[in-house]
C-alpha cells in the first residue's frame, strides 16, 4: 500500500503538523489540508488495517484537532472523505431500503473431503477442465455487507437484507476505521466498484462488550455474529464508533471502466490482471488499503491442497483473534467462475467449507441460584455434563429472568448448547419439540437464596438483587474478591480459605483478614508451619499494595481496575472520596454518570468508611504513595513492556520496579512504548517493537542499569 519513501515522508510531514500543533490558533494554509488528511488516512491504515501504528493516539488526535479547525476556518474545502468525515451526526437515523445492483446470494455448504471432492468433479465436468485452481480464504462469522465507491468515493454501504434489497447503512459503515473512506480505484481505471465483505467483532471486543453488558445488569449477545449484525443497525453512529468493530472484504462483484462501461460478467481488461482473478481481486482491495483476507488466502490446484489447507485451518480456528465458521474454496479464474455461473441460491464456482459446529445437545437439569458480591442473584443452569470444543460442560449462567423467558428454558428441557471460540459457553435454546410433559417451569425467588431477604429490582435493570448488605453470600464473595490476584493478591488465602475461615468463624469481614487468629488456624488440619508462614507472610505484604489495588479490592460496582487506577490517581487520600461529589466524580475519565454514584454511594456509607479507617489502622496503604514518588521519579511517565522470560526478576517484580520510579507498564507495542524489556525466548512483540524505531529495546540488565542511574 505505502512504498518506504512513502512511509518516511508522511512520517516528516506528521512530525511536522505536531510541531506546528503547538500553537493552539494555528490553522493550516489550504494547501496544506490535503496533506494532512493524507497523513491521518496513513495513520489510520497502520492502526487498523496493519495493527501497527506509528505515532501515538495523543498524536493521532492532536492532527485529528488541527484538520477540524482547518476545516472549520475553510468550509468550501471540506471533502466528504475527509477522516473528520466518519463522525456521523444523524441521531435516530432510518434505514432506507435500497435495491442491490447484483444479488447478493448465499454459499452452498460443503462438511466434508467428499462433498468437496463431489463440488470439484461437477467444476470439472461443467467445464470441461482437467484441474482447476482455486483459492482458499476464511469464512468471517459476522455480518455481510456491499460497499459501491464512485470515483474513489465511499458512496453507499449496504446490510444484506434478503439478497435482493438491502438497508442503507452508509454513516454506520464510516465508523469502521478499517474501511477507507476513499480508495485510489481510478489508477486501475475503474469510475465505479461494487465490494463485498463481512463486518465482524473480534473475540476481544466481544467479550469486552459482553463484560460491559452485563456489568450493566443486560443479558449478554451470543456469539460475535449476533453483536456485530445488531451493532450495524444502531442508531447512534457514535456508538457504532465504540464498538470497535472491523471489516474483511473478500469479493468484487461488478466494476465498470472509464473507457467502455462494463458490468461483469465482462471480459477482463488486459491492463486489469489483477482482476482477471479472485486472489487478484484480493490483492488490489489489500493494494488500496482495505482488509482483505490477502494474508490467510492460499491458491492451490486440485481439490486434495484444498482439502488440507481447510482442515489445517478449521485445527488453527481458536488461535484466530476473530470468529470463523468454515472456510470459503473459489474457482480462481474469474472467466471460468463465468463460465460456471449460477443457480438461483448460490454460485456454482464458489462452496463453503463449514467447521464441525462446536455445538452439542443436553439435558437441563436444575438451575441454582447464586449471590454474588454485588448481591446480584444470577441463575445457573446445571446441565447433563457434555464434552464440547475441548472442555466438558456441565453448568452455565443463564443471567436473568429474561433471559430465561426468551430461550423459553425449563426444567428437564433438551438444550442446544454453544461454543464460540475461546468464548464461554452459553445457551442457544431450549428444543420444546422433545418435551414430554414432564418438564417444569424455573421459578425465580423471591427472597435472597442465603440469607432470605426480599429480592429488589430496579426497572431499569434486568436482575434481581440481594440489598442485605450483611447477607452472607455477598459478605464472603466479597472477601473473595478482595483477596484475589488482581486485587490485593494475597497469595495462598483464595476461596477455599475464605470459606473454610468464615464457616469457622474466625474471619466474617474485610478488616478481619488483618486480625486473623493464626494460633487457631494452626490447629486445623492441613495448616502445616511452612504453609502458615506462607499466609502470614503474604497478609503482611499485601498491607503495602498500592492504592489503586485496594480500591479495586473494595468491589465499589462498576470499578473495575483501570477505574480504580484513575480514581486512585485522583486524590491524596482513598477518605478524599468522601467529599467529592458526584459532579467531580464524572470529570474523571471513564467514569460515567452510573459509576459516579455508585462511588459517590460507597463513600457516603458509614461502615464503609468505618471498614477503611480500621484497614488503615492495620498499616494498609490508603494514601496515592505513587503521586509524590512519581513526582521524584527518574522514569516518570515513560512506558514499559516486557517481554520473554526474565533471568533474575519476576516479571511482576521487575514491573513493580518500573512503576516505583514513575513508569507505566503498557500492555503492548505501539508507538507509544519507549522501552521494551526482552528476555529469553521473545516473540512477536519484539518483532513488531523493531518495526517501531522509537522504541528502545533494552535487555533485563540494561533495564536494572536504569533503574539504579
Ligand atoms: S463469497 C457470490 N467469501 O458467507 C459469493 N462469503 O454463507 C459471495 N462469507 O453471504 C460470498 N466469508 O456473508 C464469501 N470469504 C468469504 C466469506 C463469505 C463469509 C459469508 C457471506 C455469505 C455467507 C454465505
Amino acid at each position: 500500500m505505502y512504498s518506504s519513501e512513502q512511509i518516511q515522508s508522511l512520517q516528516q510531514a506528521s512530525a511536522l503538523f505536531l510541531s506546528k500543533a503547538k500553537d493552539p490558533s494555528g490553522i493550516l494554509t489550504p494547501g496544506e489540508i490535503a496533506e494532512l488528511r493524507e497523513v491521518l488516512r496513513f495513520h489510520e491504515y497502520r492502526y487498523y488495517v496493519l495493527s501497527e501504528p506509528l505515532v501515538s493516539d495523543y498524536e493521532y488526535d492532536i492532527l485529528y484537532k488541527i484538520l477540524q479547525r482547518t476545516e472549520l476556518a475553510y468550509p468550501e474545502l471540506l471533502t466528504p472523505d475527509s477522516p473528520t468525515q466518519r463522525v456521523g451526526s444523524s441521531l435516530n437515523q432510518n434505514f432506507v431500503t435500497v435495491q442491490h445492483l447484483v444479488p447478493m446470494l448465499s454459499l452452498d455448504n460443503s462438511y466434508n473431503a467428499e462433498d468437496l471432492t463431489d463440488f470439484d468433479r461437477k467444476a470439472r465436468e461443467l467445464s470441461g477442465m482437467e484441474e482447476i485452481e482455486y483459492c482458499i480464504e476464511p469464512k468471517f462469522d459476522g455480518a455481510s455487507i456491499s460497499l459501491i465507491y464512485e470515483n474513489d468515493l465511499l458512496t453507499r454501504a449496504t446490510t444484506r437484507g434478503d439478497g435482493v434489497e438491502g438497508e442503507d447503512i452508509t454513516t454506520n459503515i464510516k465508523q469502521i476505521r478499517s474501511i477507507p473512506l476513499n480508495a485510489a480505484f481510478s489508477t486501475y481505471g475503474i469510475t465505479q466498484i461494487e465490494i463485498r465483505g463481512e463486518i465482524i467483532m473480534s473475540k476481544q471486543s466481544f467479550e469486552k462488550y459482553n463484560t460491559q453488558l452485563t456489568a450493566q445488569g443486560l443479558s449478554p449477545l451470543a456469539n460475535p455474529r449476533n453483536a456485530a449484525s445488531g451493532s450495524l443497525r444502531m442508531k447512534d453512529p457514535k456508538e457504532v464508533a465504540q464498538r470497535n468493530l472491523d471489516a474483511f472484504l473478500y469479493h468484487v462483484s461488478y466494476f465498470i471502466k472509464a473507457d467502455n462501461s462494463k458490468l461483469l460478467p465482462a471480459e477482463p481488461e488486459p491492463n486489469s490482471k489483477l482482476l482477471q482473478t479472485h486472489s487478484g481481486s484480493l490483492e488490489l482491495l489489500w493494494n488500496l488499503g482495505f482488509r482483505s483476507p490477502q494474508k490467510e488466502k492460499r491458491v492451490v490446484k486440485g481439490i486434495q491442497p484444498v482439502i488440507d489447507y481447510c482442515l489445517d485451518f478449521e485445527a488453527g480456528r481458536d488461535n484466530l483473534p476473530y470468529e470463523i465458521d468454515g472456510m470459503v474454496v473459489k474457482v480462481n479464474d474469474i472467466i471460468l467462475q463465468e463460465k460456471l455461473g449460477m443457480t438461483s441460491h448460490h454460485p456454482r464456482w464458489a462452496i463453503a467449507f463449514k467447521f464441525k459446529a462446536r455445538q452439542a445437545t443436553t439435558k437441563l437439569r436444575a438451575v441454582e441460584f447464586q449471590v454474588g458480591r454485588t448481591g446480584a442473584v444470577t441463575p445457573v443452569a446445571k446441565l447433563d455434563p457434555v464434552y464440547l470444543g475441548g472442555v466438558t460442560v456441565s453448568s452455565i449462567s443463564v443471567h436473568n429472568e429474561e433471559y430465561i423467558r426468551e430461550k423459553d428454558l425449563k426444567i428437564g428441557d433438551s438444550v442446544l448448547i454453544e461454543r464460540a471460540g475461546d468464548v464461554i459457553p452459553q445457551i442457544v435454546k431450549s428444543l420444546p419439540e422433545l418435551r414430554d410433559g414432564s418438564e417444569a417451569e424455573i421459578l425465580f425467588p423471591k427472597e435472597c437464596p442465603v440469607c432470605k431477604s426480599e429480592l429488589f429490582k430496579e426497572d431499569t435493570e434486568a436482575v434481581w438483587r440481594c440489598i442485605n448488605i450483611e447477607c452472607e453470600a455477598q459478605v464472603v464473595e466479597k472477601m473473595i474478591h478482595f483477596v484475589s490476584k488482581d486485587a490485593m493478591d494475597i497469595k495462598s488465602f483464595g476461596e477455599a480459605n475464605v470459606r473454610k475461615f468464615y464457616e469457622m468463624g474466625l474471619l466474617k469481614d474485610i478488616p478481619g483478614i488483618y486480625t486473623l487468629s493464626f494460633e487457631r488456624i494452626g490447629e486445623m488440619e492441613g495448616f502445616g508451619k511452612k504453609s502458615l508462614d506462607n499466609l502470614k507472610a503474604a497478609i503482611e505484604a499485601s498491607k503495602q499494595q498500592p492504592l489503586h489495588r485496594l480500591i479495586y479490592g473494595l468491589g465499589i460496582r462498576f470499578v473495575g481496575e483501570t477505574t480504580a487506577k484513575t480514581l486512585a490517581n485522583s486524590v491524596e487520600h482513598i477518605l478524599d472520596f468522601t467529599k467529592k461529589t458526584e459532579e467531580e466524580l464524572l470529570l474523571l475519565e471513564d467514569v460515567g454518570v452510573k459509576v459516579a454514584k455508585s462511588i459517590h454511594q460507597f463513600f457516603q456509607n458509614e461502615q464503609n468508611i468505618q471498614m477503611l479507617e480500621e484497614l488503615g489502622k492495620h498499616g494498609l496503604q490508603l494514601r496515592n504513595e505513587k503521586k509524590d514518588a512519581v513526582a521524584a521519579g527518574a522514569l516518570t511517565g515513560q512506558t514499559f513492556l516486557f517481554t520473554g522470560t526474565l533471568a533474575k526478576l519476576k516479571r511482576s517484580e521487575a514491573e513493580a520496579m518500573a512503576e516505583t520510579q514513575g513508569g507505566v507498564i503498557v500492555s503492548g507495542v505501539s508507538a507509544k512504548l519507549n522501552y521494551l524489556v526482552v528476555g529469553e525466548d521473545a516473540g512477536s512483540k519484539l518483532e513488531k517493537a523493531k518495526k517501531i524505531n522509537t522504541i528502545k529495546i533494552i535487555s533485563e540488565d540494561e533495564f536494572l542499569q536504569l533503574i539504579s542511574s
